[in-house]
């Protein structure tokens, strides 16, 4: 087990930056995920952590450490990938044993080890099994088991669910989790699909062009997002968006449709435009509305036991989540609780903070 620090850690391709002064600590025991779109850095980042590449500046430190010119032999760390990387003509047994075959265990404590390691994994039965006889999902707890029987200081995935199926997808999440409650081990995660990094982490990191945009747990990533990037990636669908003009400034009167948005709870706004930002799940639809903000429901997507809908407010579509079935062509109001709406600099996409109104209550007023 081992706490991970990444001391303002640049890397560069020749002349090509990846990303620069990345900070963090990383602590005992935690899941921590790096959650990014494609090509922000994720897997070079964690090849950084690995050995496998070398930083271009910076230190990294395994608790106090510096293994920074370590070889990824000496760094005691385990690496999962997307591909599972099983060796086709070996047994899941041998697989599985293979770390410790190349340390040289006595055969009796390597029976021994896989053995443990299957029955965490559920692999008990499947041992005489050759890779192409498991499913995807059996794989790659064989991976994980490959992992596993070294009992690393840190476990490093990279996109390790990805090439499954959604419902095993799913189900391999849950699995992980209990893994790292049972383990208890550092794991340092990466993935693209802000849906399984909410799930597993504990904290996330979340990159994009070359720096760490927020580092937080979930709940706050999701309910105070630091910026606009944040804010659109985290959450299915993401949050709506929008552009508003501010024609009072204290307190703060947004022009929301065909509606003013008084903002109670913030301070003096000396802006002439910021985004306001809210969730689809966070907007309330009613068809009379006094407060509400008028428009007209163009899309109705059915999910089973809620209604995905697509509204057009003034030009400007919007999205919102429903339990009521609406119609396209509806005409409908959305009140927009103040708790719930996220403010945003219009020039640097950061948030604006302010504390909500005690009354909570929808701040529209005359249109
Ligand atoms: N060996 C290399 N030489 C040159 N450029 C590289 C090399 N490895 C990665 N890159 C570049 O560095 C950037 C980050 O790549 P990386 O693979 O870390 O992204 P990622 O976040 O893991 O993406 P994905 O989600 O697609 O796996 C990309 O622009 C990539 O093209
Ligand atoms: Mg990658």
């Amino acid at each position: 087990m081992s706490s991970i620090r990444l001391a303002n850690i640049t890397k560069s391709f020749r002349d090509v930056k990846v990303f620069e002064n990345i900070d963090l600590t990383i602590r005992d025991g935690e899941f921590f995920t790096f959650l990014g779109p494609s090509g922000c850095g994720k897997s070079t980042l964690l090849n950084l952590i690995a050995g496998l590449e070398e930083v271009s500046g910076g230190r990294i430190y395994f608790d106090d450490q510096d293994v920074t010119n370590l070889p990824p032999a000496k760094r005691d760390v385990a690496m999962v990938f997307q591909s599972y990387a099983l060796y086709p003509h070996m047994s899941v047994f041998e697989n599985i044993a293979f770390p410790l075959r190349i340390k040289k265990l006595d055969k009796g404590l390597i029976k021994k080890e896989v053995e443990r390691v299957a029955s965490v994994l559920g692999l008990q039965d499947l041992l005489d099994r050759k890779p192409r006889e498991l499913s995807g999902g059996q794989r790659q707890r064989v991976a994980l088991g490959r992992a596993m029987v070294r009992k690393p200081r840190v476990f490093l995935m990279d996109e390790p669910l990805s090439n499954l199926d959604a419902r095993l997808r799913i189900e391999m999440r849950a699995e992980l989790k209990r893994l790292h409650q049972k383990l208890g081990t550092t794991i340092v995660y990466v993935t693209h699909d802000q849906a399984e990094a909410m799930a597993l982490s504990e904290r996330i990191a979340i990159l994009n062009n070359g720096t760490v945009q927020q580092c937080a747990d979930p709940l706050s990533v999701y309910s105070r997002p630091a910026n606009t990037f944040v804010a659109a990636f985290i959450g299915t669908p993401p949050m709506n968006i929008i552009e508003t003009v501010v024609i009072e400034k204290s307190p703060p009167v947004l022009s929301l449709g065909n509606k003013k948005y008084k903002i109670a709870g913030a301070d003096t706004l000396n802006l002439e435009r910021v985004f306001l930002g809210v969730r689809p799940e966070d907007i309330v639809l009613k068809r009379v509305s006094r407060s509400g903000i008028e428009s007209i429901v163009e899309i109705v997507e059915p999910e089973g036991a809620r209604f995905l809908i697509d509204l057009l407010c003034d030009g400007v579509s919007i999205k919102a989540i429903s339990n009521e079935k609406f119609n396209p062509g509806d005409k409908v109001y959305m009140e927009l609780p103040e708790e719930k709406i996220h403010l945003f600099h219009h020039d640097t996409g950061r948030r604006i903070e302010f504390a909500p109104s005690p009354s909570g209550k929808n701040q529209t007023a005359g249109s």
